[in-house]
């Protein structure tokens, strides 16, 4: 047999018995047998041989392809497996580590109130209304029964877009948007956010949340009004709270008042959070007025309802002893974590 067909043979046979991998088996296929590979070069180059010489050099490096052919093959079985082991050891995955922590986020502390506020109210059968920050200056103050000379109106209280269009200074233009636009009878709650042109403080902010409340159907009386406050003070605030409801001014309720609820703290004796005076004012609430329900497309001699707004930066500073209304507004995650 041609030496180099021994060579080869003898090289082969030999790494093939060393190759540990799949692809050290690989490689040695295609340096011996590949299309550039040693074998292929001899039988490429028989071309210059006679014809005896062809068919001796032929058979004998096909015998040794044969046989390469078949040690790879086995190899290659052999191999495999290992592969396979070595693939299982190092992609192995070890239940006990920890997991990585994926940091969940909370809900604000205003749209906890909200979402707690909703509740009672839908327990109540209320429904969710809302309506647009930007809103007309006839549903946040003409339909609502505000007189033109009302100091509220003011450049300096309100932020005006246009004569026509502002930020809406409460929550009770939608009151107006739902007389217009819901069949009667009308129960929902309306929770949004307001603006007025106050200096940040502690106490103020020119961007704060009100829910509104609107109830109207036919005989509707302020002993309604006076029964669903109770009865959401009680819910919110605990059992044994009392509610307090004291006579104010609405232009778009009549009559009006506000409603105090005993110190929740102290119980109605007096404390620094009631200011000494054993109550606490929650929102503002009324019959709806008259002229309203009128501008609502509704006749007052046949309907009647009663509404109400409730302010919910005060309310969760008390629930969850705040100091300062700008952190709700700063968005420091180390206050937010806290809900
Ligand atoms: N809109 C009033 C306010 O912002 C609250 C209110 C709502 C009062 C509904 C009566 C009825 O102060």
């Amino acid at each position: 047999m041609d030496d180099r067909l021994t060579r080869i043979l003898t090289e082969a046979k030999e790494q093939i018995k060393k190759a540990a991998s799949v692809s050290d088996t690989e490689e040695i296929r295609v340096r011996v047998l590949g299309k550039q590979g040693q074998l292929t070069e001899i039988l490429r180059s028989m071309g210059k041989l006679s014809h005896e010489e062809k068919k001796a050099l032929g058979q004998d490096a096909n015998s040794v392809k044969v046989e390469i052919e078949k040690l790879l093959e086995e190899k290659f079985e052999a191999v495999k497996g290992s592969a396979l082991e070595e693939q299982f050891r190092t992609e192995k995955i070890d239940v006990t580590e920890p997991g990585i922590a994926r940091t969940l986020g909370v809900k604000h502390p205003i749209t906890l109130t909200i979402n707690e506020i909703s509740a009672i109210f839908m327990s109540m059968g209320f429904s969710i209304a809302e309506g647009p920050e930007v809103d007309t200056v006839f549903n946040n103050f003409d339909a609502l029964n505000a007189p033109q000379n009302h100091p509220s109106r003011d450049m300096s209280d309100t932020f005006y877009i246009t004569e026509n269009t502002l930020l809406r200074t409460h929550t009770s233009p939608v009151q107006v948007r739902t007389l217009m636009n819901q069949p009667l009878p009308i129960k929902v709650v309306v929770p949004g956010r307001c603006f007025r042109c106050d200096t940040p403080d502690a106490t103020h902010s020119p961007m704060f949340h009100q829910v509104e409340g609107l109830l109207v159907d036919e005989g509707v009386t302020m002993a309604d009004l006076k029964g669903t406050l109770d009865c959401f003070a009680k819910r919110i605030f605990g059992a044994d709270v009392r509610t307090k409801f004291r006579p104010h001014y609405f232009p778009f309720t009549e009559p009006s008042a506000e409603v105090d609820v005993s110190c929740f703290k102290c119980g109605g004796i007096g404390c620094r959070m009631c200011k000494w005076s054993g109550w606490i004012e929650i929102m503002g609430c009324g019959m709806v007025h008259p002229n309203v329900l009128r501008a609502g497309g509704i006749d007052p001699e046949v309907y009647s309802g009663f509404a109400f707004g409730v302010g919910l930066e005060r309310m969760t500073m008390r629930r969850y002893a705040i100091n300062d209304l700008r952190l709700f507004f700063e968005n420091d995650l180390r206050f937010l974590g806290q809900f």
